[in-house]
């Protein structure tokens, strides 16, 4: 079975990260989506538990794909879950230029592991993570940023928090 890993720090998960998601479900028989909120960008606006019921609830809605949050490094996760790839969005030079510096040092970690570069779909490179925590923050419709699955879970969430 050939198993693929799509990493990133989803905080929260995009349209953008379920283009990729969804495209690595269709080349690979399994997907894993690993939410990795250790290091630097470990405080987001979402709480890595809360990232990682967002990216659930989105991605429910393919067969071949889980979430999984990691504390550690990506090369070993992948590793432990005999992923053979790493799948990730390209929306730039400026993304292509970081995937090229990291894609030798988890090879390096985990010999074998190939990262696999999707060119952003047009429509959607200039979504980022950082874009949606705005409309978010300013409360702004967020159907054009989020999977439709998140923003619902966001709207509960609210519902609640103005209910305590
Ligand atoms: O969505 P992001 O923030 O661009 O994702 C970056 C991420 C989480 C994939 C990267 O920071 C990462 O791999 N972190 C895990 C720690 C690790 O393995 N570091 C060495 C990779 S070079």
């Amino acid at each position: 079975m050939k198993i693929a890993v799509c990493p990133g720090s989803y905080d929260p998960i995009t349209l953008g990260h379920m283009d990729i998601i969804r495209r690595a479900a269709g080349l690979f028989d399994r997907v894993l989506v690993c939410i990795l909120a250790n290091g630097e960008k470990s405080r987001g606006m979402f709480a890595p538990q809360e990232r990682l019921r967002l990216a659930s609830r989105a991605v429910a809605e393919l067969d071949n794909v889980t979430a999984e949050l990691y504390g550690g490094l990506l090369a070993d996760y992948a590793a432990h879950r005999g992923a053979c790839a790493l799948v990730k969005g390209v929306r730039s030079g400026t993304d292509l230029d970081w995937e090229m510096q990291m894609a030798p040092v988890n090879q390096a970690l985990c010999p074998g592991l190939e990262t696999i570069l999707l060119p952003a779909s047009p429509e959607l490179s200039w979504l980022s993570s950082t874009v949606a925590r705005e409309m978010i923050r300013y409360r702004q419709p967020l159907e054009k940023y989020l999977p439709s699955a998140v923003v619902e879970a966001l709207r509960e969430k609210e519902t609640q928090d103005g209910q305590q």
